[in-house]
């Protein structure tokens, strides 16, 4: 005779089992059907691989999005999308996914921007051009890919370095002592290389910006949060904060107010964000961020023409940055909000 105890045991694994079976075989079902409709594909569609570095922020999620908007069936396109999840590895193989599938044009994001002449090699030699997006590669061989689609990332940082300059004059203290932390994205990465070397031009010219402490805090709101925790705890006296991203500066704003000092116009302590996210401009318009550079996400369509004129034989550049603005109280208006995708 069974015991009651058991039976309920046995029937709960059983249960598990089918669970875990049926997962593992809707995954390979999902994955049978995506490369199966790849291989049977009528090839007058130019296929495209897309290594997503992530989705860290509201920034990358606007970014993916442009980029799917454009590579769609009805622009004659076949897009294979991968999402890396922040980790070099997964976007290597992800690259030697796409190079072994034949893809006719791989384009990626670069987490950071060492360590990608191996599998940049290896697509040269499989003949696939390759298009960076948002991001650099640092490699000696600057023909292994074709072009990159992005920000000019010292520029930002430099804007940043300049609003802070006009600002402090405006109120009389540009020739008072500044305390400034900054909160710095994905090491190695980059729009954090770019925005340190650009902010630290600027910053050599005034003797009396301080800065106190520049920590990693990979573009993410809980990271931001953790580090100005940190920051705020050592430092009493912090008047500007230089927030490397906006998903950060969410963060670092909850950490402020919850160590109960007020941050913006008028408050102790002056934000300066960077990517202008709605979310972000919407504080903009109530002075609680001071300044937003904005970083373009929307890349989708020029990379797309970056395909055309491959296609058509025409000769490219080698860098095509997007286009962008700086934000303040005076110039963010809801219309502007409203209108605009990210
Ligand atoms: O490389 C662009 C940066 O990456 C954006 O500022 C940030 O939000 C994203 O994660």
């Amino acid at each position: 005779m069974f015991k009651k105890g058991d039976v309920i045991s046995k029937l709960i694994l059983v249960l598990f089992a089918a669970i875990l079976l049926l997962m593992v075989l809707g995954g390979r079902l999902f994955t049978d059907i995506e490369e199966e409709a790849y291989e049977s594909e009528e090839t007058d569609r130019i296929v495209v691989g897309v290594s997503q570095l992530g989705s860290e922020s509201g920034w990358r999620t606007a970014n993916t999005e442009s980029v799917q908007n454009v590579f769609t069936k009805d622009n004659g396109y076949f897009l294979l999308f991968n999402n890396a999840r922040q980790k070099q590895e997964n976007q290597i193989k992800a690259i030697r996914s796409f190079i072994s599938q034949r893809v006719d044009y791989i384009v990626f994001a670069p987490v950071v921007e060492t360590g990608w002449e191996t599998v940049l090699q290896e697509a040269r030699e499989a003949g696939i051009p390759v298009i960076l997006m948002d991001r650099q590669v640092d490699v000696t061989d600057k023909s292994l890919y074709v072009t990159c689609v992005g920000s000019d990332f010292v520029e930002e940082g430099e804007r940043a370095g300049r609003w802070l300059e006009k600002d402090l004059r405006k109120r009389g203290m540009d020739k008072e002592t500044v305390n400034i932390v900054v909160l710095k994205g994905t090491e190695g990465s980059s729009s954090q290389i770019g925005r340190t070397i650009g902010f630290s031009v600027v910053a050599s010219n005034h003797s009396n910006w301080n800065i106190l402490e520049q920590e990693y805090a990979d573009f993410t709101s809980a990271k931001g949060r953790e580090v100005m925790e940190v920051f705020l705890k050592k430092h009493p006296d912090i008047d500007v904060v230089i927030s490397q991203n906006d998903d950060m500066t969410f963060g670092a704003i909850e950490a402020i107010r919850d160590a109960g000092k007020t941050v913006g116009i008028g408050g102790d302590i002056t934000i300066i964000s960077f990517d202008a996210v709605n979310t972000a401009l919407e504080m903009v318009a109530d002075g609680i961020i001071n300044v937003d550079i904005e970083c373009n996400p929307n890349q989708g369509e020029y990379l797309s023409r970056v395909i055309e004129m491959l296609e058509n034989g025409e000769k490219v550049e080698n860098q095509y940055y997007v286009e962008e603005n700086v934000f303040t109280i005076e110039n963010v208006t809801r219309e502007l909000i409203e209108e605009r995708n990210y």
